[in-house]
């Protein structure tokens, strides 16, 4: 397969473009198109067929489940088989945007979105492009990241490229995203509801809508998102987060390793030292944190080092994230 590869802009997507993407939807391909968080792989979430290529061509292990966007908070709605009052006041606060509900699901979705499962996982996504498509396709978009399985979440088109060239249709350009983190992930069928996987919106904020709800983490047994177990979001240089990170990069450097090290504070660089500054705002750190790893990885370093993060919960998904690309969740 030859993947067509389109530029369109962020804010105003040219409708012929628009139009094209949603036709390949349509006749059940798939459509790489950014999101205010990541790139998204998309297809049509109302056939098994389309859903079953997001799989081949990710190498996704079918027992986990999809993220399925709709293209305005009522088109959501109608795909939750249940419409209860904390789904009301989330939607209504946070869509479009980054906050993806889990919910009873409709029989209109695949099972093979919802891995046979009963709950669906649903966002309405705030990017222009990403809300263009939905719009001109008029369906429920299954749509994980554009990366194949375990591997870092794109940013970029060109990440998608790299992943995924030869395996999808089209693939929209629209530049870097914003966001640069996946959405929060709310289990909204417990009680109370419980955070599965922590992104650009924190616990705090939610809970100012809907009062206390469980933390990823916390001692109430194992994660219910299979796609939240073992490594993830790795990039293939193997990486580290040392409590001492400037005497970790300096023993390796006397092994004569070849390191990249994401850094808050300027350091020299020393031959086979790659420094990354990151910014000391965590909305900033997180824009840029994936695109950082890509560009390191195709360093083909033997190790990065990442510095130590500051404390409090606007680092939570950041540290979430780090942990997976470690390996030690
Ligand atoms: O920001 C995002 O959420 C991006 C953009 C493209 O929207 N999408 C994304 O999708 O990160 P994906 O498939 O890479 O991650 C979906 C996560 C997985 O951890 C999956 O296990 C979980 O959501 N999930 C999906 N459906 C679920 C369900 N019914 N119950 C529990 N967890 C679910
Ligand atoms: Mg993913």
């Amino acid at each position: 397969m030859k993947t067509v590869v389109l530029s369109v802009d962020a804010r105003t997507p040219a409708p012929d473009i628009v139009a094209r993407a949603a036709d390949v939807l349509r006749r059940g391909g798939l459509v790489a198109f950014p999101t205010e968080t990541v790139y998204g792989l998309a297809a049509n979430a109302l056939e098994a067929a389309a859903v079953g290529r997001i799989f081949a061509a990710k190498g996704r292990p079918p027992a986990n489940p999809l993220i399925v966007h709709a293209g305005d908070p009522l088109a959501g709605r109608a795909l939750a088989g249940a419409w209860p009052e904390n789904a009301e006041r989330l939607a209504k606060r946070f869509w479009p945007g980054p906050l993806t509900l889990v919910l009873p699901k409709t029989p209109a979705i695949s099972d093979a979105v919802t891995a046979g499962g009963a709950t669906v996982a649903l966002r309405v996504p705030a990017h222009p492009v990403a809300l263009a498509v939905l719009q001109a396709a008029g369906l429920p978009l299954a749509a994980p990241s554009a990366n194949r399985s375990s591997r870092l979440s794109p940013t970029r088109a060109e990440h998608v490229l790299r992943d995924l060239d030869g395996l999808i249709d089209l693939l929209l350009d629209a530049g870097p995203t914003a966001g640069g983190l996946e959405s929060t992930v709310l289990d909204i069928t417990a009680s109370p509801p419980r955070l599965l996987r922590p992104g650009l919106v924190t616990p705090a904020e939610i809970e100012a809508v809907i009062g206390p709800i469980q933390h990823a983490g916390a001692a109430s047994g194992p994660l219910r998102s299979p796609g939240l177990l073992g490594k993830h979001y790795a990039p293939t240089t193997p990486l580290e987060c040392p409590a001492d990170d400037a005497a970790r990069v300096a023993e390796l450097l006397a092994a004569g390793r070849r390191v990249g090290w994401l850094t808050f504070k300027p350091r020299p660089m020393p031959p086979n030292l790659v420094v990354e500054l990151m910014p000391a705002s965590a909305r900033e750190y997180a824009a840029r944190l994936y695109d950082t790893l890509h560009r390191l990885d195709r360093l083909h370093l033997d190790h990065i080092i990442v510095a130590p993060l500051p404390d409090g919960e606007e680092w939570l998904a950041i540290r979430d994230r780090l942990r997976r690309a470690a390996g030690t969740p």
